[in-house]
């Protein structure tokens, strides 16, 4: 298994693994175009990871400067419980380490069990505290 930094020549690869693992999640903004301008802004911070010659997991990570976000974290279904899935959320923190980013955060659907307990193994603390709140800039 390989991890290395996701370019933009992999979209295609990545998006079809996307509507096999997180097409709920899916949305304009992973268009190619705003996840172009998302590599960009976040140089490096990205993952992918391949398997037998193909893309088997994605980690989209970023930061506004001040904290971090990590977004698509997934796995393809037959490639999972190996540890790969940690593999690259730790890449991707210790990327995010090394810009100076102190405390990184993800969002989670509430019925995702499969995610929440990944993200309980590697460390991260739900919180219960704080609701999410969007708005619709257009
Ligand atoms: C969540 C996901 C990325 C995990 O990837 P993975 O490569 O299978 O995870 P790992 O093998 O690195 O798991 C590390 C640990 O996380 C926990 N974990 C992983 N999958 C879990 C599950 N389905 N249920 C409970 N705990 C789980 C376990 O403690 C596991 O360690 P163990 O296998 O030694 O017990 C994968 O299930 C996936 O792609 N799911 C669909 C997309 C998704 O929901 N992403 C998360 C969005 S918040």
């Amino acid at each position: 298994m390989e991890i290395r930094s996701m370019k933009i020549e992999d979209y295609d690869e990545v998006f079809a693994m996307w509507l096999i693992t997180s097409k709920r999640a899916l949305s304009s903004a992973d268009s190619k175009e705003n996840i172009e301008k998302y590599l960009n802004r976040n140089k490096g911070l990205s993952q992918v990871a391949i398997c037998d010659g193909k893309i088997v997991g994605t980690v989209l990570s970023g930061h506004d400067g001040r904290r971090g976000f990590i977004h698509h974290m997934a796995v393809l279904p037959e490639y999972r419980r190996h540890h790969i899935g940690r593999a690259l959320a730790e890449k991707a923190i210790q990327k995010l380490t090394k810009e100076g980013i102190e405390k990184t955060h993800i969002f989670c659907y509430k019925d995702n069990k499969a995610g929440q307990g990944f993200w309980t193994d590697f460390g991260f603390e739900r919180r219960d505290d704080i609701y999410d709140f969007s708005y619709d800039n257009k």
